[in-house]
């Protein structure tokens, strides 16, 4: 292994945390959900710690039955939708990277292309798009469906969607504006190409009205965990977050990703695989494991109960809490997210947990790692040096505390060991990850409009 390799970092930012009671217990102002001041400070703190990526989740829609379940764990229930939280960020900050949701379930091609283009120019190049194809029914009774799609279909369709949106990142050639005030001409219209695309899904014939952004393109992000969604992150992603739990099935992960690269005329450097990272950081492991034990023990039965429902896609409301969970109400197979699936599956069979301890357990595709300093850093070292995984996507499970205890201890710890970086080394996202900026189809072509 190279001994420059240097691990990436991003933020999974939401409000107060990802821990169901971390609204209740985090270290910083509750009414911080919709305070652009808060999540200002957020993305400073990550910079400061020099972080790759600045990203937020999304689903475009709230929930609409379990309330009162739900409103013990407010997630997406008060939230902003990314581009707009990112845009405003995007003068708050100046090197981190700005990564947000969309589906392409519920957008047109053609509003998303247009949408990062212009992130990508109002942060001076920092903007990534995460595709995903949504994983909850909530959403599509927004958009005219009762249920979603299948999945098969939904990636189907993703596919298309990011073909679009690249060609549609191209549609302008780097130099197409020209400014030539002495001929009063402003863009040369032998440099910007209309698309011509009549697909299964969309019907797009024409340009984007923004010109190529100083990326080339935005950052492509992916998460699938099916072999879809595997698949169109092999073609199309440059970042792709990982959800296993174990060194082990993360490298196994890290090997098949890659490996499928290469059909697509991809190398395996084009792609950062970024493994979710759940740290809690304290001046011993005993409080570190102290505090987590509070914080689970802080799950609300209701909101236990949902969160189950939710990745096992079944309801188990039904069954006593502290008995095995019978094997027959498992579902067949998964619609939604299936590594989240599979990891509940495997915690029923192999531990035969209860539902209380399933909740308890249960780490929604996280490594969660309790300690100190170094115990954190001792397990991204082990990650990161067996190529299990690129770097990390963080998932504190209180915000800001976490970020800024990490930052502050476990950060100059991974430089002391040479495993991150001691500063930005360039100005665009693609700079920090290494990857490089993408030629125009057309540029490489050499195809006039
Ligand atoms: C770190 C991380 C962030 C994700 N963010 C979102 C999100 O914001 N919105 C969403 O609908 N799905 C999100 N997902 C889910 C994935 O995009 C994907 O839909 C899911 O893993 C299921 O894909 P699969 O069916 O190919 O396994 C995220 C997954 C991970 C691991």
């Amino acid at each position: 292994m190279a001994a420059s390799r240097k691990m990436a970092l991003a933020l999974l930012a939401q409000a107060n945390g990802l821990h169901p009671a971390g609204w209740i217990t985090a270290g910083g102002p509750t009414d911080c959900a919709m305070d652009i001041g808060y999540y200002a400070k957020l993305a400073q703190t990550a910079e400061r710690g020099k972080f790759d990526l600045f990203f937020v989740a999304d689903t475009p829609a709230a929930r609409t039955d379990k309330l009162n379940a739900w409103s013990r764990h407010p997630q997406y229930m008060n939230c902003f939708e990314p581009i707009s939280l990112l845009t405003a960020l995007s003068g708050h900050t100046s090197k981190i990277g700005l990564g947000g949701t969309a589906s392409t379930s519920f957008y047109e091609p053609y509003n998303i292309a247009r949408l990062y283009a212009g992130l990508d120019h109002l942060s001076h190049g920092r903007a990534a798009w995460n595709v995903v194809t949504s994983g909850n029914n909530y959403a599509a009774r927004n958009f005219g469906l009762d249920a979603l799609p299948s999945h098969g279909d939904r990636y189907a369709r993703a596919k298309e969607f990011v073909e679009i949106v690249r060609a549609l990142w191209d549609t302008y050639d780097d130099d197409a504006i020209i400014y030539d005030k002495a001929n009063g001409v402003y863009f040369d219209p032998t440099k910007i190409h209309a698309l011509n695309h009549d697909g299964r899904f969309f019907k797009v014939h024409g340009s984007l009205n923004i010109c190529r952004g100083p990326q080339g393109q935005p950052v492509i992000i992916q998460a699938g965990a099916s072999s879809a969604g595997k698949e169109l992150a092999a073609e199309t992603a440059e970042v792709v977050f990982n959800s296993d739990d174990e060194p082990a099935a993360a490298k196994a992960y890290y090997d098949d990703l890659k490996g499928r690269m290469e059909k697509f005329g991809r190398q395996p450097d084009q792609m950062k695989i970024l493994s979710g990272f759940a740290p809690l950081v304290a001046d011993s492991r005993w409080e570190a494991e102290d505090k987590y034990r509070t914080l689970q023990e802080m799950i609300h039965p209701d909101v236990g109960l949902v969160r189950i429902a939710s990745d096992l896609e079944t309801d188990v409301s039904d069954l006593p809490l502290d008995e095995p969970i019978p094997l027959d109400r498992i579902p067949k197979s998964a619609n939604l997210h299936t590594r989240y699936f599979e990891q509940i599956v495997s915690l029923i069979k192999e531990q035969k947990l209860t539902v209380r301890q399933l909740w308890q357990r249960y780490e929604r595709g996280n490594k969660r790692v309790l300690g100190t300093a170094d115990d954190v850093a001792d397990v991204m070292e082990e990650w990161f040096s067996a190529q299990a995984c690129d770097g990390f996507m963080m998932v504190f499970p209180t915000l800001p505390d976490g970020l800024e205890t990490f930052v502050d201890k476990v950060v100059p710890e991974l430089q002391r060991r040479g495993l991150y970086r001691q500063d930005y080394e360039g100005v665009t996202l693609r700079d920090h990850l290494g990857l490089a900026r993408p030629a125009s189809r057309y540029a490489a072509s050499g195809e006039a409009a």
